[in-house]
């Protein structure tokens, strides 16, 4: 047998997603989120923000949730004691509490970012090109003093292992294609803070991964 492996560096690609472009209500776009809740639980994505968010967030310090989707991330840290105001494209999700802001806008349009000391985002920062990625960290710069993200690694054996669960959860083409995009935008290393500029002189950060395909970002200003 045959092994070929491809060893040229897998460059970060933006393809975009299916599911960003299907209404709210398609049955697609319903079974698609459904297997985002898969994809999340198997990442442990939910169960890490609500084990590294509370010592970071200072009592009465606002908190803003970028991409927050569904709201599902949101539910969970308010169980854990953290109101967060979430923002995304979509509309307000039934489940978002009445006393919680929804900003339904562009994440490159909003200009409230004055207002939130930490800013949080669970597969939201994958969708952003350099200059996006850039123009997002100058907004957050001047005013935010923690921002933890949790993406995904941008590594072929992980668009491997994506597919192989793809075919245990019975997902469906969407999310085939719109997982396998999203890991081609995704990041390695030290990509996320560097495209993000954020100055290493102000902003100190850490970044782990794990062999989920877990890519997590936790930045702090320096004191
Ligand atoms: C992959 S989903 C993740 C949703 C949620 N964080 C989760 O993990 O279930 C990406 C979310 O980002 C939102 N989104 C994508 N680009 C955006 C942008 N430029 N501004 C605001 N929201 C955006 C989409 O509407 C979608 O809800």
């Amino acid at each position: 047998m045959v092994v070929i492996v491809r060893l040229t560096k897998m460059l970060r690609l933006l393809t975009p997603e299916i599911l960003d472009t299907l209404p709210p209500n398609d049955p697609a776009a319903r079974g698609s989120r459904r297997d985002l809740r898969v994809f999340n639980a198997v990442l442990g994505n939910d169960r890490w923000f609500g084990r590294v968010l509370p010592p970071l967030v200072r009592p009465g310090a606002r908190v803003l949730e970028i991409g927050a989707g569904e709201g599902e991330l949101g539910a969970r840290l308010r169980r854990a004691g953290i109101a967060a105001d979430g923002l995304d494209r979509a509309p307000r999700p039934t489940v978002w509490p009445t006393a919680a802001r929804w900003h339904q806008t562009d994440a490159l349009a909003f200009d409230g970012w004055g207002d939130y000391e930490v800013v949080i985002g669970n597969l939201i920062l994958h969708h952003f090109d350099a200059v996006g990625l850039r123009a997002l960290g100058e907004k957050m710069s001047a005013h935010t003093r923690v921002i933890v993200a949790s993406e995904l690694v941008r590594r072929r054996i992980f668009q491997r292992l994506f597919a192989a669960l793809c075919v245990l959860v019975r997902a469906n083409a969407v999310s085939r294609h719109d997982g396998r995009v999203s890991i081609a935008a995704g990041f390695r290393r030290d990509e996320l803070p560097e495209q993000l500029g954020l100055d290493p002189a102000v902003w100190r950060w850490r970044v782990t991964t794990n062999w989920t395909g877990a890519y997590r970002l936790i930045a702090e200003r320096r004191a």
